[in-house]
């Protein structure tokens, strides 16, 4: 049994080993500086079925009523994070600082790390899509299992919630005050492995919309985006969008590097795997309150009693 198993590990792993230095996303595979594998070829997990990201189409998602608001402690602490060139993204390091419960997890989860995706095109840059529809950017917290809060008592480490992220998709609007310091940050991490830290404290709630709007999300069992595709992610989808001016969302693109400068310089954008098949899965949606409740009280007795007084005046 053990032999067969240490078998299996290796075979699983000595594709990875092979994968994890020369995988690229499309943009990199087609501007043939260097060769790498494109996400048609990436190995490991990443031809498997229970993929991600995915198209989600809304009105198939099934309202799960376990799907309570999130509880989020630690997203308030005031940090210079560290900010790091992973190759692929822009990483901010989240030193263990925060922590998520609730949301019809199964136990509670430490934040990571947090890093984003996007496209110089406005409606191109996610790689989560609502009824074909694809925003700016996402942008991913990845939060592990803590081990020993988990609610049902098989502490299974394979288990596919071992990882729970929250997706945020970014669309253009007004100036975001909140990530400044993020997207100044980004001259002084161009390249690859080059890190910084950011010159202002922020919190994690600066990234994010107000806590009330976050009851509203999609949910489903998938994988990570990038090789090896581990299928070990619960992806919590929130409704509610972020805001980015455009020209903070085009810094990415213009900032940031794939590659060290030994004469190539690919800018780091499209940074996004093509949606996956979702096969057997079901998509849920959390149960929120719909819009009519969510509207202030004066708000819905206004048209009552404006009707009631014109009908007295009648
Ligand atoms: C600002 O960040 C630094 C470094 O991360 C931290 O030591 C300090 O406590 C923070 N200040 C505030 C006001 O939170
Ligand atoms: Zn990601």
């Amino acid at each position: 049994m053990w032999l067969l198993l240490a078998l299996l590990a290796l075979a699983a792993s000595r594709p990875l080993a092979r994968a994890e230095s020369h995988w690229c996303y499309e943009i990199q595979a087609k501007s043939a500086l260097s060769p790498c594998s494109g996400p048609d070829q990436w190995g490991d997990y990443c031809q498997k079925d229970r993929q991600s990201p995915i198209n989600i189409v809304t009105r198939k998602a099934k309202v799960d009523q376990n799907l309570g608001p999130f509880s989020f402690s630690g997203y308030d602490k005031k940090r210079k994070w560290e900010v790091k060139n992973s190759g692929h993204s822009v990483m901010v390091l989240l030193e263990d600082e925060a922590t998520i419960a609730g949301g019809g997890l199964a136990s509670q989860y430490q934040a990571k790390q947090l890093h984003l995706h996007w496209s110089k095109v406005m409606d191109a840059g996610s790689e989560h899509s609502l009824d074909g529809d694809r925003f700016a950017m996402e942008m991913h917290i990845v939060h592990e299992k803590e081990q020993g809060t988990s609610r049902n008592k098989k502490e299974d480490q394979d288990s596919e919630d071992e990882i729970a992220v929250l997706a945020f998709l970014v669309e253009a609007g007004s100036k975001n005050e909140g990530f400044q310091p993020l997207v100044e940050a980004l001259s002084d991490v161009s390249r690859p492995k080059m890190t910084t830290k950011m010159k202002k404290n922020i919190s994690l709630s600066d990234l994010l919309p107000e806590e009330e709007k976050l009851r509203r999300y999609f949910r489903y069992l998938g994988s990570l985006t990038t090789p090896d595709c581990e299928e070990k992610v619960v992806w919590t989808v929130f409704e509610e969008t972020i805001q980015l001016q455009e020209e903070q969302i085009l810094a990415f693109s213009e900032k940031l590097y794939y590659d060290n400068d030994n004469g190539q310089t690919l800018k780091m954008t499209d940074n996004i795997r093509p949606p996956q098949r979702l096969g057997q899965r079901q998509v849920f949606r959390s149960q929120a309150p719909g819009r009519l409740l969510s509207l202030p009280l004066p708000a819905l007795l206004a048209p009552t009693l404006t009707c009631l007084i014109a009908g007295f005046l009648r």
